[in-house]
């Protein structure tokens, strides 16, 4: 029997670790690109290496984006059938800090891959996802965000992934490489990067909890996102590349919170009952209520958020919310995983996290 073969490009991040399973569970070989780090940065992936079941099936590959040389020589050698690029510098706020790096990753990155496909002569074979992102929309246009919606960029991130964006559906319409968009809303989970803001309120929550820290400072409290589970979304990035035909599809939950219900849920879940006050810079959220023996390191009128400026971006995405028509329809998409479930999760895994922390 031949198997499919799949090059993930980011590997070592969120997502690229659950399609890695999701790939190796549907019997694929999957290859993975990581860069090159002066410490680990294989943490999310290392029990798949290590896994023997998926010996000979899992490899990883020395390559960067900006290195188009490494990525025609990985290509190249492997001949796959997919290949997922979820590789880039995807953090919103740091994009302003390094716009140019942020940019050549995310855009000349993707267009290296692209080129790379055609280099190899694999334009009629491998099939291309890109990650592209509800951040196109920024400035929203729409109520509900869908395929139609006009994009407006409002970071370097999001103009970055715009060029990708199109630099993609170019590839598919010159070359007719079987090249997808999946424009997904924020997904999140345990292996969430800790400075993305739901990954750093569990964590921040359960260092509090076991005394770790004192008190966890946010930026907009009131942006307003469409929250999955990365479990779920990465299965429709494997569902965009199986479609009859090339095409983009946006990928949502089509519920949405705030980053401030979000804190709320995360606090109910641990049976603690806090209270707000204030405004803007001078909001803070203290603990009320809690069970003193279970949580021996907190104290009543604890305040355990405060706002700092440092968190606010030069330009925020205020309000996001998709549409997912098209996928729901053409692709079967329906999430498995709500909001409480992810915080459940999530929570649980920091918790856990912080315990062994406190225990080295
Ligand atoms: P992530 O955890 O930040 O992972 C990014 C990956 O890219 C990491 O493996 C990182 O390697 C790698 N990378 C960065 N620069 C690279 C370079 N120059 N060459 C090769 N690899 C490089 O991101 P994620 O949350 O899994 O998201 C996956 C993709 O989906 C990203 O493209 C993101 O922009 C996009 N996206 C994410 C969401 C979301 O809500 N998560 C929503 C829409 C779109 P290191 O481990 O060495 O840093
Ligand atoms: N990171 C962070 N840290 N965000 C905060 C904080 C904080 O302390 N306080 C409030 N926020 C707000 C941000 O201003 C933003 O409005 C919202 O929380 C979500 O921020 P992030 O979790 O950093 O995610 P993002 O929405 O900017 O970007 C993520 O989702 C995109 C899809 O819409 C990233 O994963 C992108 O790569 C992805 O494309």
């Amino acid at each position: 029997m031949k198997f499919k073969k799949a090059i993930i490009t980011g590997i070592t991040g969120q997502d690229g670790s659950y399609l890695a399973e999701f790939l190796l569970k549907k019997k694929y070989i999957v290859h993975g690109i990581k860069r090159k780090s002066s410490s680990f940065n294989s943490s999310r992936i290392d029990h798949i290496y290590e896994n023997k079941s998926y010996k000979n099936k899992f490899f990883l590959h020395y390559g960067d984006l900006l290195d188009s040389n490494s990525l025609t020589k990985i290509i190249r050698k492997v001949s796959p059938d997919e290949i997922y690029n979820f590789a880039a510098q995807s953090h919103v706020g740091v994009s302003f800090e390094l716009p140019n790096y942020t940019s050549q990753v995310n855009s000349i990155g993707t267009l290296n891959l692209l080129q790379a496909i055609n280099d190899c002569g694999l334009s009629q074979k491998t099939k291309f996802y890109q990650a592209s992102t509800s951040e196109l929309y920024g400035e929203i246009q729409e109520k509900r965000q869908s395929e139609k919606t006009p994009f407006y960029p409002k970071s370097p991130y999001a103009t970055s992934k715009l060029f990708a964006y199109w630099i993609t559906k170019n590839y598919r319409e010159s070359y007719k490489i079987f090249a997808s968009n999946g424009i997904l809303f924020n997904h999140e989970s345990p292996r969430r990067g800790e400075t993305f803001v739901t990954r750093k309120i569990t964590i921040g929550l359960s260092r509090i909890i076991h005394g770790l820290e004192k008190c966890l400072n946010l930026g907009n409290i009131y942006s307003l996102r469409d929250w999955g589970h990365a479990r779920d979304y990465v299965e429709m990035c494997w569902k965009v590349l199986q479609f009859q035909k090339p095409d983009d599809f946006v990928i949502a939950t089509e519920k949405q919170y705030s980053v401030k219900f979000f804190v709320d849920q995360c606090f109910k879940y641990l049976k603690i009952k806090i209270r707000w006050s204030g405004k803007g810079l001078n909001e803070y959220a203290k603990i009320i209520d809690f069970d003193k023996k279970k949580y021996p390191n907190l104290k009543i009128n604890m305040v355990v958020i405060k706002i700092s400026k440092k968190y606010f971006r030069p330009n925020e995405v205020n309000n996001l919310i998709g549409n997912a028509n098209k996928a729901k329809k053409l692709l079967k998409w329906k999430p498995k995983i709500n909001i409480h479930q992810l915080i459940k999760e999530m929570m649980d895994a920091d918790l856990e996290n912080s315990r062994k922390l406190i225990l080295r």
